[in-house]
């Protein structure tokens, strides 16, 4: 096995708690949700939104189904807005998958969120639902974003994907919007191989999810699909669940070390945590700003290949509406559908053009990251080390 699973699989523990609760769904014979009173979904979901500080948890299969999902009970289609982020893809599909158009909202320069004032110049009268991520357990100011959402009657989804114990004000991530989207995905805090949940306030919102989204009626009454998850997965998820604290305790204290290796350097700027967001260990992040210190970029990542550092540069290298689905409008495989389609244009002609989010445009580039599911607490210590060297090494030119 590849050292950074083994690594990865080290931190998450999977050992003796998930052997028993899988054990338990075999024992029982009831894999699924279906007549399973008690079973480790009700269970997990019944945990989960406790951890969240939510009345009501659904287990979904992923995180990019309960997305989509969420879109869909929004009420945005055909001709409605979703905004979205410009840093990640996944709100954009998501918005896409239900044929609403995505439209994208620039992000602040320091904490790589979400920016409130692009995304209230960006409303129209078509906006209906704002996606928005809180990236790298970092949340985005949902101070701000609640409160354009409140005023101009928005649909609000928080993408937590990377934000399990990640807070604002105190309040959990996913405990802000309409609905909360988590990943359970293999490079996630918490990982099922796959899983996702949706959490909400709102039991109005769960029931409709749960009755009429379900893909359970005989006759459904409006586009649906199958997002659940099975028994199996939720026994692990739960596991894993009463493990979080060590497992994110773990990232945090990684983070620290590789932020306090770049302590006090000129060019490599730390990310900014406002004041209120506590932060949840998941990757670590900077941006390169040697370019107003005289420095040449490449030298930097000619040391990271020579001496193994593991730096990552630039992040997607290009906001998503440069890609080719979105800017050439090839979403579905055929040329101009769904996104030039007369539907979408005729009220408000919507490119995905360069120029678009100048912010994160500026930003992509000089993102130099570490994913850190694959650090020991060694490997962040010998990556912290070898990035001083290189600083030292850059900064006597
Ligand atoms: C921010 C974000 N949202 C959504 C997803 C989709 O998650 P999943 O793989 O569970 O569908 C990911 C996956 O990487 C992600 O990073």
């Amino acid at each position: 096995m590849d050292r950074k699973w083994e690594v990865a699989r080290q931190i998450r523990q999977y050992g003796a708690k998930e052997k028993a609760y899988l054990a338990e769904v075999i024992d029982r014979a009831a894999l699924s949700h279906f007549d399973n009173e008690g079973g480790f979904l009700q269970r997990f979901q019944e945990a989960f939104a406790a951890r969240v500080g939510v009345k009501t948890a659904i287990p979904r299969a992923n995180a990019m189904v309960a997305l989509a999902e969420a879109v869909s009970v929004s009420g945005a289609s055909t001709t409605d807005e979703v905004l979205c982020d410009s840093i990640v893809q996944f709100g954009a599909l998501a918005a896409a998958y239900f044929n609403a158009v995505p439209r994208f909202v620039d992000v602040e320069r320091n904490s790589y969120n979400m920016d409130p004032a692009s995304l209230e110049a960006n409303i129209t009268e078509r906006s209906k639902a704002v996606i928005v991520t809180h990236m790298w357990g970092l949340m985005a100011d949902m101070d701000r974003i609640k409160k354009i959402c409140d005023a101009h009657h928005l649909f609000l989804i928080e993408d937590c994907a990377h934000a399990i114990g990640s807070s604002w004000n105190g309040r959990q991530a996913g405990s802000f919007g309409d609905l909360g989207v988590f990943s359970f995905q293999e490079f996630k805090q918490l990982s099922t191989g796959d899983g996702g949940m949706l959490v909400t306030n709102n039991e109005d919102l769960a029931w409709i999810i749960r009755n009429k989204l379900a893909f359970s009626g005989e006759s459904p009454k409006f586009m649906t699909m199958n997002f659940r998850m099975n028994e199996t997965t939720a026994a692990v998820g739960l596991a894993q669940l009463e493990k979080i604290d060590y497992v994110l305790e773990h990232y945090s204290r990684t983070l620290g070390i590789l932020n306090d290796a770049i302590g006090g350097c000129q060019w490599l700027k730390p990310r900014a945590v406002p004041p209120k967001a506590g932060q949840a260990g998941y990757w670590f992040a900077c941006t390169w700003e040697g370019d107003k210190h005289g420095l040449d970029y490449r030298i930097l990542q000619r040391l990271n290949e020579e001496m193994g550092i593991g730096l990552r540069f630039g992040f997607n290298q290009e906001p998503p509406y440069q890609f080719d689905l979105f800017r050439n409008a090839k979403l579905y495989g055929h040329p101009d559908c769904p996104i030039r389609c007369p539907l979408y244009t005729a009220k408000s002609p919507y490119r995905y053009q360069r120029g678009l989010c100048p912010t994160v445009e500026d930003l992509m580039p000089r993102l130099i990251t570490v994913n850190l599911i694959f650090m020991s607490m060694e490997d962040a210590e010998r990556t912290a080390n070898r990035l001083q060297k290189a600083i030292c090494i850059m900064d006597k030119g």
